[in-house]
Formats: C-alpha cells, structure tokens, sequence
C-alpha cells in the first residue's frame, strides 16, 4: 500500500497542527483535515489568516504555504475516509458527563462514530490511527467495531498519542521529545507501524520514535500528563506552605528545580492547571485504576485533581480576605482568558472558575485577552452572567 493520501477526523488544536506540519514536510502526500463543524472548517479556510479558529504561534505561515496545494479542509468526511490509507483520529474525548464513570472516565462517543462511519464507507484497506488521548485497550475496542462492521476490508488499529502543548505545538511537532506509535506485534501490525514511521522520519530522527505495543502507547500519554500535573500540583499545594512560614515560594521552586534530578520545569507555582487535557486526563487514569480495582492507585491521582481545585479557590479566598471578606461592588480587572499564554484555548482556565466565584459574590470584573475573543469569554461565563441577569453590569467589556 503505497501512502499518497491521509486525513485526519477532528480540525481542532491537535488536528489542525499536526496536519499541517505532515503536510509541510511531506510535500507527495495529500493531506485532507475534515471535521462536522462547518464553522470551524469555514475558519480553516478563510483569506484572513488572522481568523483561523485557533492561534499557534509560527502556524499561520506553514498554513499560508501548505493550504489548498496538499492540505484540505473540508466538511467532505466520507471521501477524506474513502481516498485515504491512513485515516488519524483527533477528536475530542471529554470527561463523561451521565452514564457509567460520570465524571471520570473519557467518553469515547466521538470515536466510536468515527469508527462505525470509517467501517461504512471504506472500500480498501486502511490504517487507522489514534491521535486523540484514549483509555488504554480502546484499540481493541476501536478494531471490533471496525470488523464487525465491514467484514470486507482489513484495518490496522495504531496509537499513536499526540504529546504536542498548546502555545507551542508547531515547535514541539517540529522537536518532539519523542514519538511513540503503538501496534499489534502481527506482520501487518508491524508493516502498518512502519507505514507511519515513514511519514515521521521526514522530519524527526528516528532514534525518537519508538515503536511498542498499542496499551503501552495508550497508557503512556495518561501517564505523562499525569506526571506533569503531579508537578504543578506538588508545587502549588507548597505554596499555601510557604504563605503559612513566610518561606517564598519562587526561592523554594528555584532551589528544588537547580537539583538535577528534579529539574525546574513545570515547577511555577500559579492559580492552578487548566486546559482540556490534565484534569480530564487524570480522571480517566482515575476510573481506569478503580476499574482495575486499584483503590490507592486511584486516590493518589485523584489527590492531583483536588490540589488544583484547592488552589482555585483559595486565590479567591485570598482576594476575599484583602477586601475584608466583601467583594460586592468591587471593580476587578482580570487579565489573561486562555489557560496559558500564546493560545486562544480557555477550556477549564482558571479564570473562569475565579472569575465565576468573584461574580457570585457580587464583584464587577473588567477582562482582557489578546487572543480571546469577547463572545468565548461570555460563553464561558454564561451560567453565572444569567444569574445575575437582573443585577447592574458584571463583566464589563474586554478592549478587543
Ligand atoms: P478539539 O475540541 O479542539 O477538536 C476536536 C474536533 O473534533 C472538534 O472540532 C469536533 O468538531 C471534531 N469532531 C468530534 N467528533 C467528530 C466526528 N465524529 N466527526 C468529525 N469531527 C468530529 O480537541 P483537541 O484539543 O484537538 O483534542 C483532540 C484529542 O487530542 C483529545 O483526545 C485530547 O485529549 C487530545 N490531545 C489534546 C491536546 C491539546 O493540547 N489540546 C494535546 C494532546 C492530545
């Protein structure tokens, strides 16, 4: 099976990127970014690189130079799925929110109707790649609905788990620390892994990609994001410490993160994690641990999730307490909407949840984001805002 056309279900943070960079780099091969979201492919597509949906540094210019030669988006799912051997999977998988594992375990509906729209229209073989963060064994699960589906054509089921960080996803994808692309240890498994490979090795030395089997490659991307929030959280509960001794807490990061076998990053302290992946990530290990009936296992991660929550609220507690335990009134400027800088992405951004709190208590808030526009920002303050619809003004504007 030659490789002349791949494309990717899911034009979001990952999709969108990751599908850029493949079709840089690898100028023979057609590179289709399909989604259902009209708007956002009307995004993709539009003249004004400024009003591409999402921001990414040093992505506007690999768009203007790739887009519409070897990359397409488009609405057109079924021919993306039809023409291409290899079709990457990039869709979102949030925390559930009914059902089995409420508020803990991904919900894998999104993938599961990639998986029974990819067996429908398929007519040739195809690779089918996990690029969203997935429960370990959903391969597996992924495969069967593929066969028993369309019985005709045989599908390869790899992971291979994107480790990009927005804000920085063109330089990561450029350097990646690693690649990982998990499959099944069978002739064709290997021969798929390989297929892949040939794609990363354009760019990235193959030293760095790695090939094990798919639960590892599943299992590493939680872990990592694990690993990481675990910094933060580490960091920011020896935070309340230092206020309680009078220790500093920037002193204190330095002097531990200068130990080699610590090392200093992601130990800023802050007002917590935010964006889509850690806490939805953590809770699923979570689920994934009690499932296997792994009580301590579970309460350890778990304990990640509440330090965050912790340290959202007591920088409110704080703003509280500077105000004499009364905000009603206060005019608040809040600066800074996405949850880390260089992205338009707010998705679980402490700001929302101070600000929410600020709100209830009757405080009067001024935002600004350069990158958040003033729409997403009410958006995400919407239950709050309509609570006190009958009061004066909230939010006041944001300079946009
Ligand atoms: P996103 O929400 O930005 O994009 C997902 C897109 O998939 C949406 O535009 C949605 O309309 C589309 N979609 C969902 N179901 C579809 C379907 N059946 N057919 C066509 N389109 C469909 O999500 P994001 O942030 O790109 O994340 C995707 C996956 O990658 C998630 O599993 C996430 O955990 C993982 N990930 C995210 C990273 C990040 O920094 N955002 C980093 C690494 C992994």
């Amino acid at each position: 099976m030659k490789i002349s056309q791949v494309c990717c279900i899911g034009a979001g943070y990952v999709g969108g990127p990751t599908m850029a960079v493949i079709a840089h780099e690898c100028p023979d091969i057609f590179v289709y970014v399909v989604d259902d979201d009209k708007e956002k492919i009307k995004a993709w597509n539009s003249q004004n690189l400024n009003d591409l949906p999402i921001y990414e540094p040093g992505l506007k210019k690999i768009i203007k130079k790739t887009r519409n030669k070897n990359l397409i988006f488009s609405t057109d799912t079924d021919k993306a799925i039809l023409d291409s051997q290899i079709i990457f999977l990039a869709v979102n998988t949030p925390t559930k929110l009914k059902g089995q594992g409420k508020g803990f375990a991904a919900d894998l509906t999104n993938i599961e109707n990639c998986a029974k729209r990819i067996a429908r229209i398929s007519k040739s073989n195809k690779i089918v790649v996990e690029k969203s963060t997935l429960p370990v064994r959903t391969a597996e699960k992924i495969k069967e609905v593929l066969k028993s589906k369309n019985k005709k054509i045989k599908f390869e089921v790899l992971s291979n788990p994107e480790f990009l960080a927005e804000g920085t996803a063109i330089e990561d994808l450029y350097k990646s620390d690693r690649v990982l692309i998990g499959g099944e240890n069978s002739p064709s498994g290997k021969e798929a892994i390989e297929k892949l490979v040939n794609i990363y090795k354009r760019w990235i030395p193959e030293k760095k990609i790695l090939r094990t089997n798919v639960w590892s490659s599943e299992l590493s991307k939680l872990a990592s994001n694990a690993m990481l929030a675990q910094r933060i959280s580490s960091i920011n509960s020896l935070s309340a410490l230092c206020e309680q001794t009078g220790a500093s807490i920037s002193e204190l990061s330095k002097a531990v993160g200068l130990d080699k076998r610590i090392g200093s990053e992601f130990l800023s302290t802050s007002v917590g994690f935010g964006g889509s992946c850690f806490q939805k990530d953590i809770l699923n290990l979570v689920y994934l641990c009690k499932v296997y009936g792994l009580k301590e296992v579970a309460e350890f991660w778990h304990q990640v999730v509440k330090i965050n929550d912790y340290q959202k609220k007591r920088f409110t507690k704080q703003i509280l307490k500077t105000f004499g335990n009364s905000v009603v009134g206060i005019e608040i400027l809040i600066l800074g909407w996405a949850y880390k800088k260089n992205t338009n992405d707010s998705r679980e951004s402490a700001s929302i949840y101070v600000s929410t709190d600020l709100l209830e208590k009757g405080a009067i808030l001024s935002i600004y984001d350069p990158m958040v526009k003033k729409e997403r920002i009410k958006l995400d303050l919407k239950m709050v805002l309509e609570k006190r619809k009958n009061d004066k003004p909230q939010v006041k504007k944001n300079t946009q």
